[in-house]
């Protein structure tokens, strides 16, 4: 597998400070690397604030670094051609958290995922939606959803939406921010059912950012921990990241709710890795 996108030496400071206090700064990445290869799903997990969607910001080049470069097919992101950043934009599309946020209140889901479609290949407006249809159908919606305004959808029902107008434009890869953080875990795994569909159909690379660690078991190739900035680890799955004792990946297997009250999160994983050590599922209850 060749590399699709490449993350070297990032660094990113934001500015703090106001009106009655010295300006400092916070250095919320300290040096990234990561390799993502066409095809191949990645996880990023980590604490809360230690910089996850900053770097997903970075790497779809919403913000520039201070430090550092992202190479997407071997060219620079940052670099200043407006064709082929334009390029890269098609190719690399973005799935986030807040789907409420991400859609206009006011447009039908076939405008909305016709939007990449009009903006990247030109279409017209009436040929972009009758094109959204059948996306629509791939990601378990009715081609009739493509008239209904968001206000009309449930959650898990409007991540699809998103999910469809992410893909409309056939990118390469998606990043996936917290992408079912808000769903309940029913509606969460039917949509991680969908997207590792879609990944297994298309082929697509995916940085697959979450805090919790269920959500990126068994769906990627490779997971890597992010510490304060920093990627502390990085492995093939997460049992394989839960073996290596790090003491970060030991708070976050702690933090997540045992599915049954006597039993905690590592003695689960644990256990499932002593079945399947290659892989954790995702737990559904
Ligand atoms: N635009 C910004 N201006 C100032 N500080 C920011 C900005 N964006 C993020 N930060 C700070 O950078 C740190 C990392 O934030 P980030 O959103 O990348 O964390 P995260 O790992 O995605 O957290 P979560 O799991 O809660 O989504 C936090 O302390 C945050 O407050
Ligand atoms: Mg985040």
């Amino acid at each position: 597998m060749n590399g699709l996108i490449s993350v070297k030496g990032v660094h990113r400071r934001y500015r703090r400070g106001g009106f009655f206090k010295v300006a400092d700064s916070l250095h919320v990445l300290r040096g990234v690397d990561m390799e993502i290869r066409e095809g191949e799903a990645v996880g990023l997990v980590g604490r809360s604030g230690c910089g996850k969607s900053t770097l997903g910001r970075i790497v779809l080049g919403l913000e520039r670094p201070d430090e550092g470069t992202v190479l997407y097919d071997g060219q620079d992101i940052f670099s200043g051609e407006e064709k082929s950043f334009r390029e890269f934009r098609r190719n690399v599309q973005v799935v986030f958290q807040n789907v409420q946020g991400s859609v206009n209140p006011r447009m039908t889901a076939g405008e909305i995922v016709a939007e990449p479609l009009r903006n990247f290949l030109g279409l017209s407006k009436k040929e972009a939606v009758e094109r959204a249809r059948p996306l629509l159908e791939q990601v378990g919606l009715k081609n009739s959803d493509a008239d209904k305004i968001p206000g009309h959808f449930s959650g898990g029902e409007l991540q699809r939406v998103c999910i469809a107008r992410a893909l409309a434009p056939e990118p390469k890869a998606i990043v996936f921010d917290e992408a079912v953080s808000s769903l309940d875990m029913l509606v969460q795994a039917r949509v991680l059912d969908l997207i590792r569909k879609i990944r297994d159909e298309r082929g697509l690379a995916c940085l697959f950012i979450s805090h919790d660690l269920r959500v990126v078991a068994g769906l990627c190739d490779e997971v890597a921990l992010m510490v304060d900035g920093v990627i502390a680890a990085t492995e093939r799955s997460v049992a394989a990241l839960a073996a290596s004792g790090h003491p970060a990946i030991k708070r976050l297997l702690e933090s997540i709710p045992p599915a049954h009250p006597r039993q905690t999160a590592v003695n689960r994983m644990e256990k499932r890795q002593e079945q399947e050590p290659d892989s954790v599922a995702v737990c559904r209850g």
